[in-house]
């Protein structure tokens, strides 16, 4: 039978207890963590989300009722217990924070009993993913858990606070909006009011942000939910949230600005000393030296382009790809040199899922002399080149792609990624920033057969490159930028279109007629006819910069409720069926495969 907490108060939580506060009574409220019964005694730990404190029961100062109630106590029990916090008679547990005291009971209640749960509440927990996210609720009384989601919440109230005071005004844009094309795939919401007709919730707050700065904001920001319907990874939700950003009458260097002091500020919540200012790189120089456009700067085994070195040389798989206009570049994972074939043809799979070709290796042995895919093809002088060009050593490995420079600077962005990996050079104690700017503001989309934007379509041109707008849109880079944390893209923005005849030549370098970007943009395009500020802004995955502020590997571990890879919440089983009712009300009819 549950018992009432009336009359009762908690003083403090469990582990907020400390040696100051001996020989004081207090109430304290939580789960049983365990309880052991010695006979005599009973010893039980409570847990609550401050941690943990030890109770102690006897019948001489818990009375009779009191010890018989401390003996039926399980896992997962709710109990409150009132009694006097002492220095503890036994051992000091060095391994809690309330190690040194315990509180011998002179009162308890249990508030709500448990049934056995599916698995242990305990930190680093080995229980399948499925089961942890199916039972999220007992998941989440987990320490790890309750750690991630306070540093979450202190994150959040941290940015709300240096925002606030950097002039910033937090404002709510709508969840039901206007479906528009570019970006990811819309969730759709169907109008019951107008049959037929769906809203789009927001993949960002992009184009009403830009609207506040038309109509005098001056500086917004919001923690924002978004919703994308693409493929889920590691770093990937159907709906996250966003720290929005927007600023009227700034440049880059404002925007960056403000964003390095608050990432400062946020990262002292882990006692993380952010040094300004972030190194910057441009794109393209981010390409060549990492092959990515969010590298990983904590370890080297930076890219070269050998394109020159092997140029005219014996091998066909490396001259064709010159001669195709692509590169040749490699990489050289040191002290590799003696990893076996085995081994090495598992990273050449790798990288062909990557889209290789091939990947052609030369072991350099501890004699000097080669182990290679290739060289047989080459002359002696060629393969001396090659080395030299590539430091190589006695003992490394050498791993080079050739084919279209986005295909080899993936490959070999992606292997010097699980080359990493292998030689654990991953130290999620060290946190290493990158700007990463003049990003191209195009990039060709073959499936669609014409130019895609790369950050969003009013993302501005760098003045010196406006002029290949029509004539070779490719070459057109942008005032955007990405804040990249080891290897992971936490953030983005640009410096946005505010002039009508520069938006209008975007729209048609992305194939849209001035009528089709009217009738999508068209609210946008109006308001900027009525004066508009120069505006840029930016926005990071809350999820992904708090998943490496608490080093884990997936923003599900710092995500209250996440989804599944097929986009499904194993807790609730959403999405589901709706009946047939509701369908008709929306004007839906539902065909499915099903025979
Ligand atoms: P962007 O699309 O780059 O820019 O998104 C900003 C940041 O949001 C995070 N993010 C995600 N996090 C988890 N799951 C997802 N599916 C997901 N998609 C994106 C990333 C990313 O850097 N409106 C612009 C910003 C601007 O220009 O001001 C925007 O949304 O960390
Ligand atoms: P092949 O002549 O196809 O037998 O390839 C000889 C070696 O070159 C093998 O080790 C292949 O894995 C490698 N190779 C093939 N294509 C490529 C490529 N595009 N880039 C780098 N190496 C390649």
């Amino acid at each position: 039978m549950a018992e009432s907490m009336r009359g009762l108060k908690r003083t403090c939580r469990c582990a907020e207890l400390t040696t100051e506060m001996v020989h004081q009574t207090v109430t304290v409220m939580g789960w049983v963590q365990k309880s052991r019964n010695k006979g005599g005694i009973v010893f039980v730990d409570l847990r609550d989300r401050s941690g943990i404190i030890q109770l102690i029961f006897e019948e001489s100062t818990a009375g009779a009722e009191g010890f018989e109630k401390a003996t039926r106590l399980r896992s997962e029990f709710v109990v409150a217990a009132t009694g006097t916090v002492e220095r503890r008679s036994g051992a000091v547990n060095e391994n809690l924070k309330t190690g040194e005291i315990e509180v011998i009971v002179k009162d308890i209640r249990i508030l709500s009993e448990s049934e056995t749960p599916p698995f242990p509440i305990e930190e680093n927990s080995k229980t399948k993913d499925d089961l942890r996210l199916k039972y999220r609720y007992l998941d989440l009384r987990r320490p790890d858990l309750q750690r991630n989601l306070i540093l979450r919440s202190q994150v959040a109230t941290l940015t709300r606070q240096f925002l606030s005071e950097e002039g910033f005004l937090e404002i709510e844009t709508p969840i039901l909006n206007k479906s528009t094309p570019e970006g990811a795939r819309d969730y759709l919401v169907p109008s019951r009011v107008h049959p037929g007709s769906f809203y789009a919730l927001p993949q960002s707050p992009q184009l009403f942000k830009q609207l506040l700065m038309c109509s005098g904001y001056d500086r917004y920001f919001q923690i924002a939910k978004c919703f994308r319907d693409e493929d889920l990874r590691a770093d990937r939700q159907p709906e996250f949230t966003q720290i929005d950003m927007e600023l009227s009458f700034v440049d880059e260097d404002d925007v960056i600005d403000v964003n390095e002091r608050l990432l400062q500020k946020i990262f002292q919540l882990i006692g993380v000393d952010v040094t300004l200012p972030i190194p910057r790189l441009t794109w393209q120089e981010a390409m060549d030296r990492f092959g990515s456009d969010k590298p990983d700067t904590r370890f080297g085994m930076e890219l070269t382009d050998v394109t020159e070195v092997v140029r005219g040389c014996g091998f066909g798989v490396f001259t064709g790809a010159i001669e195709q206009g692509g590169s040749v570049r490699g990489i050289n994972a040191k002290g590799q040199g003696a990893m076996p074939r085995k081994k090495i043809d598992k990273l050449v799979d790798f990288a062909k899922d990557f889209g290789a070709k091939g990947l052609a290796y030369l072991s350099i042995l501890e004699d000097g002399s080669y182990k290679s895919s290739f060289t047989k093809f080459m002359t002696e002088e060629e393969c001396a080149g090659l080395v030299e060009a590539m430091d190589g050593k006695p003992g490394d490995l050498l791993l080079f792609a050739a084919d279209k420079n986005k295909v080899v600077w993936d490959v070999l962005g992606n292997l010097r990624l699980e080359m990493a990996r292998q030689l654990d050079l991953l130290d999620k104690n060290q946190y290493h920033f990158l700007w990463i700017t003049e990003f191209p503001l195009l990039e060709y989309n073959e499936e669609m057969g014409r130019y895609q934007a790369m950050h969003h379509p009013f993302t501005m041109p760098m003045e010196e490159d406006l002029e290949y707008l029509e004539s070779d849109p490719g070459r057109v880079r942008a005032k955007a930028y990405d804040i990249v944390l080891n290897g992971t893209e936490i953030g983005g923005g640009s410096i946005r279109i505010h002039q009508n005849d520069i938006q209008e030549r975007m729209f048609e370098a992305l194939g849209f007629t001035k009528e089709a970007a009217y009738e999508q943009f068209g609210f946008l395009l109006n308001a900027f006819k009525y004066g508009v500020p120069p505006h840029a802004g930016l926005a990071y995955g809350l999820d992904r910069l708090v998943m490496l502020m608490a080093k884990e590997d997936s923003i599900r571990e710092v995500i209250a409720f996440p989804k599944v890879k097929d986009a499904s919440c194993l807790m609730t089983d959403a999405p589901n069926v709706v009946d047939d009712a509701q369908l008709e009300e929306l004007g839906i009819k539902v065909e499915t495969d099903e025979k």
